[in-house]
């Protein structure tokens, strides 16, 4: 039989049941002490429960296709820790809106919109390709978040580093699944690729109204200077989407696969760390 599965065997995709204590922090510009910064990856958060959902909905169709049953045993870790995000940034999401008074209800409602009407008028093969893009982004963005010679959310307080870290590591682990399950039901690359740009505006564009709607609340939506910063935190040099750009163009290549980039050495030293911080001192 055919191996579906091309998620390397020293890696194991197990879902862990953390919860992360975050109410402090999220009341307060909690990323770099900058409200554009912090807004950008709240305004992420935001769109993880129902983001998540649909990914889980997507590749859990075409689970009675799956034949070989470690891609089988992969996509039911897969649910499992995309399950745990969306209860875990769930909570972030509410706790957030109801200390800083953003509304949950026009943020999720606007996606939540979008995801109904993407259901009702993509096939499903057309939504899968959409979450394996997807997937591609957040497993590149993990890179950038545990990436050794400068960990993104060293910038955050420990307690969001913790959540987004653990989310990162889960999301490298399984990076792959979602396109495996493609391939499997002989997905074709067109589709593939074409998708990654629509996930990419589609992403972005909801952030970006996460964002805007998060800063007029604050009240600092017409300050020069935020948004200068907002900008160079993104598009710089050094900026995020900047560094990320070489990957992300990667998923364009004929016969790309997400493993092709090994990043087992970023998971090990995080499970390094996970182990260090339980040590009695
Ligand atoms: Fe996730
Ligand atoms: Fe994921």
């Amino acid at each position: 039989m055919e191996l579906q599965s091309k998620t390397p065997e020293y890696i194991s995709i197990s879902p862990r049941d953390r919860s992360h204590d975050i109410s402090e922090s999220l009341g307060r510009d909690w990323f770099d002490n900058h409200p554009f910064k912090t807004a950008w990856f709240n305004a992420m958060s935001l769109t993880f429960p129902l983001g998540e959902k649909f990914f889980i909905d997507s590749v859990r169709h075409y689970a009675p296709r799956i034949t070989d049953p470690k891609l089988q045993s992969e996509l039911r870790g897969f649910c499992g820790q995309e399950g745990f995000h969306r209860r875990e940034h769930e909570r972030y999401n509410e706790t957030l809106c109801s200390l800083r008074g953003y509304d949950l209800d026009y943020l999720e409602g606007r996606l939540a919109r979008n995801i109904a009407r993407g259901k009702k008028l993509l096939r499903p093969r057309q939504q899968l390709a959409l979450t394996a893009a997807f997937e591609h982004i957040t497993a590149i963005m993990a890179e950038a978040a545990l990436n050794s010679d400068e960990p993104m959310f060293n910038h955050g307080d420990p307690a969001m580093k913790a959540l987004w870290d653990w989310h990162a590591a889960e999301e490298m682990e399984h990076k792959s699944v979602a396109f495996d399950v493609y391939r499997a039901i002989g997905g074709n690359e067109k589709m593939r690729k074409s998708a990654l740009r629509q996930a990419s505006w589609l992403l972005l564009l909801d952030v970006m109204v996460g964002v805007v709607h998060m800063l007029r609340r604050d009240g600092k939506l017409w300050r020069f200077g935020i948004w200068r910063d907002g900008w160079n935190f993104l598009f710089s040099r050094e900026g995020i989407l900047r560094r990320i750009w070489p990957s992300y163009r990667d998923y364009f290549r004929d016969g790309f696969h997400p493993w092709q980039r090994d990043t087992q050495a970023l998971l090990e030293q995080w499970t390094a760390a996970q182990s260090e911080s339980v040590l009695p001192a």
